[in-house]
């Protein structure tokens, strides 16, 4: 095996703003004591990790949004397109992570393939898809905790119940679950990922009620028809119409085939969370083995449970009369239903607590490798010593998470969500070429099939949801990467361990 500066390759890229960590560095670091992680998941915990986290608003709130303004039934196809992107992503990130199994993934990844500042780049953008998103589902568990209290006849006052149509209200509910999970992430890996065992089994329980109990409910009328005809955009669109029709010329517009991937770039949301495994490499007893084994399986778990609520729900209800906040309840309320409706609710709003939670997770792990790469302050990589969690990183991110969820209704904040994720594909897809050809020598126990050819496809496939999404999002997502830069330059540059380390070796 190679050292840090064992092949002529490494040695050119040491220095700069592309050098990259080597494989054996990035393992390394996990063995110093006081920045290890304890290993301590299976493939089956990482499997439920997946499931937990992935399954949430997406299904939950956004189907009947969608289906409503953007797809008509043919939303299923839209989770389709989003699940077959996704599918091409997780090959690259299966490869990915059973060659770098070292907590931080697609940054992780980008450190070792791309470069420093390639690197920072994603951990930045992972922080869009993974504090942002964590708020995103606090602010929508929190509607429907404060609907199933409201049937119980407790309200909580308006002040403390979120921001409604520009009426400012702190959102408490949102707040307080924020700051228990992140008492629970705090405690061990093990307890969450045993709460988190328990939350998932309600959540797919009442995922598969709906689809069972959904099914005899079906009005094939209602498929009629399947793929609404197009209708132009309501004032024209402006920046709100994505970019792949303002660049192509196309008259902005819903449903119709177009319609199809601007809902697929949206119900891609529902996805996120399977890359997450990932993150979690560093504490799985056999990563090679089980990191794979627990990204596809979850991968392939949710695309079926999607593809079947969808037919389901848009077969229950005529889809320009499904509710945008409670779809999957309210259709079933619609139909006198009204017990399904109560256990849905319950379900959801159970189901959202571990989709936050995961998140949590995974951007607390993603801030940990970043400072103990030292381009984020170092103080953030100390393992707590009993317990053996990134309690620091853990804690500061969970409080900012708090915050940011009890001040803001960020719905269409989802779609910066998903701009960020797509963007951290495509450089997992490169990274992935470009690690074969400058490492092929690593063990790699998961091989990405026909390489380039599938990482070349995850690549355009990304690119082609990013297109689909609205223009003011690439805008917000420009704005958020300029600030990156920003700290990049005044603080990770200089302080980056592997630099210090360089120059260093450069003096001896
Ligand atoms: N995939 C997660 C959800 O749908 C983020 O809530």
């Amino acid at each position: 095996m190679s050292t840090q500066h064992g092949t002529p390759h490494d040695s050119r890229r040491q220095s700069g703003m592309f050098r990259t960590k080597t494989v054996e560095q990035s393992i390394l670091d996990t063995e110093e004591p006081e920045h290890t992680l304890k290993k301590s998941l299976s493939a089956l915990d990482l499997t439920v990790f997946g499931v937990g986290v992935v399954i949430g608003t997406g299904i939950f709130v956004l189907t009947g949004k969608i289906a409503k303004e953007q797809a008509g039934p043919a939303v299923a196809l839209a989770f389709v397109a989003a699940g077959v992107v996704c599918a091409l992503a997780a090959l690259c990130y299966a490869e990915f992570a059973s060659t770098v199994p070292v907590a931080g993934s697609a940054y992780t990844f980008a450190y070792a393939s791309l470069g420093e500042l390639p690197a920072w780049i994603i951990g930045w953008d992972l922080i869009l898809e993974l504090a942002l998103g964590c708020a995103v589902v606090a602010v929508g568990w929190s509607g429907y905790v404060r609907s199933l209290l409201d049937s119980a006849g407790w309200h909580l006052p308006v002040g403390l119940s979120g921001t409604h149509e520009g009426q400012f209200g702190f959102d408490l509910l949102a707040c307080v679950l924020v700051l228990v999970l992140t008492g629970i992430l705090v405690l061990g890996m093990k307890l969450s990922s045993r709460v988190t065992a328990v939350v998932v089994g309600i959540k797919v329980t009442v995922v598969l009620l709906v689809i069972i109990a959904g099914a005899f409910l079906i009005n094939g009328a209602n498929y009629e028809p399947f793929v609404p005809p197009s209708e132009p955009t309501a004032g024209g669109g402006g920046l709100g119409a994505p970019l792949a029709q303002l660049l192509f010329g196309f008259t902005p517009s819903n449903f119709g085939v177009m319609g199809i991937f601007g809902a697929a770039a949206v119900v891609f949301f529902a996805f996120i969370g399977f890359d997450i495994v990932a993150t979690a490499a560093e504490e799985t007893r056999n990563p090679q083995r089980d990191v794979p084994r627990g990204i596809l399986g979850s991968l392939a778990i949710c695309t079926l449970l999607y593809v079947a609520v969808s037919v389901v729900v848009t077969g229950m209800q005529k889809y320009d009369r499904l509710s945008t906040d409670a779809p999957l309840a309210d259709a079933f309320k619609d139909l006198d239903q009204p017990y399904f409706a109560g256990v849905i609710s319950f379900g959801a709003a159970v189901g959202l607590t571990s989709v936050c939670m995961i998140l949590l997770l995974g951007q607390s792990r993603v801030f940990f490798a970043m400072s103990r790469d030292g381009l984020l302050p170092r103080v953030f990589s100390r393992a707590h010593p009993r317990y053996g969690t990134p309690y620091r990183a853990t804690i500061a991110l969970g409080v900012v998470v708090a915050v940011v969820s009890g001040f803001t209704s960020i719905d269409e904040l989802a779609e910066l969500v998903n701009i960020g994720t797509l963007f951290a594909f495509v450089v997992v897809a490169i990274g992935v070429i470009l690690l074969r050809r400058s490492r092929p020598d690593l063990p790699r126990s998961f091989r990405t099939p026909f390489v380039p050819v599938v990482p070349l496809l995850s690549v355009a496939a990304s690119l082609w949801l990013m297109l689909n999404l609205p223009a003011e999002t690439w805008a917000r997502f420009a704005v958020w990467m300029v600030v990156g830069f920003g700290v990049f330059f005044l603080y990770g540059r200089s302080h980056s361990r592997l630099g210090i380390r360089s120059r260093q070796s450069e003096k001896g």
